[in-house]
């Protein structure tokens, strides 16, 4: 377990590790139905951070949903304890492995699905003068829309979505927020 600012974090096991980080599932004062991933980063990362206020300022109503949200981030002088959402269901490449083990190929029609999802996250992140710069299968988790589930019923609202993990660039837009194309 470990207390950051006012909070505590019970580690429940590792969620992911990548080039440069090592992201753990935790409840927030043990609370089972409160779970956030740490991203702990070794040197310091505060960019992605402001990235995401980024994303929250630029992307507004249900768009925003599509990409990932960060609580808060712990900065150290060598390193960074970002503070996200914890997704449940893995990323895309866990998908794509799951299929490849299984030596069967995806369906065509969520191929078609998740290509489209991945397509409209693009274009909305360049609309709003965002570039990713890693747009990759082992950075796009999975979103389950369980709320649409019940609400909608139709299929496109309940297959899976996919969300980025982190965009990395600014494009034209400046860090005043106004857009200059
Ligand atoms: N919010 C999250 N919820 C659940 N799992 C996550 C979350 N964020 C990251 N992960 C898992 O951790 C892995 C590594 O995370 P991430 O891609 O953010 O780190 P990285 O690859 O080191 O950095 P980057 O992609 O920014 O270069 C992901 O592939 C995913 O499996
Ligand atoms: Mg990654």
């Amino acid at each position: 377990m470990i207390s950051k600012g006012g909070r505590k974090y019970h580690i429940k096991g590792c969620a992911g590790q990548g080039g440069f980080a090592q992201v753990y599932k935790a409840f927030v004062n043990s609370d089972p139905n409160d779970v956030v991933a740490l991203k702990i980063q070794k040197p310091a990362f505060p960019w992605e951070f402001y990235m995401y206020r980024q994303l929250d300022m630029r992307i507004t109503g249900r768009e925003r949903s599509s990409y990932g949200l960060a609580q808060r981030i712990h900065l150290y002088a060598d390193c960074s304890i970002l503070i996200c959402d914890y997704l449940a269901h893995g990323t895309l490449q866990d998908v794509i492995n799951r299929y490849a083990v299984q030596g069967k190929p995806m369906e065509e029609v969520l191929c078609i699905y998740y290509t489209i999802e991945m397509l409209h996250m693009v274009e909305t992140l360049h609309d709003v003068g965002l570039i990713h710069g890693d747009f990759k299968p082992d950075n796009l988790l999975i979103r389950y829309a369980r709320d649409d589930l019940t609400k909608k019923g139709s299929w496109t609202e309940v297959v899976l979505g996919v969300i980025r993990s982190l965009p990395c660039r600014l494009g034209k837009r400046d860090c005043s927020g106004s857009l200059s194309r």
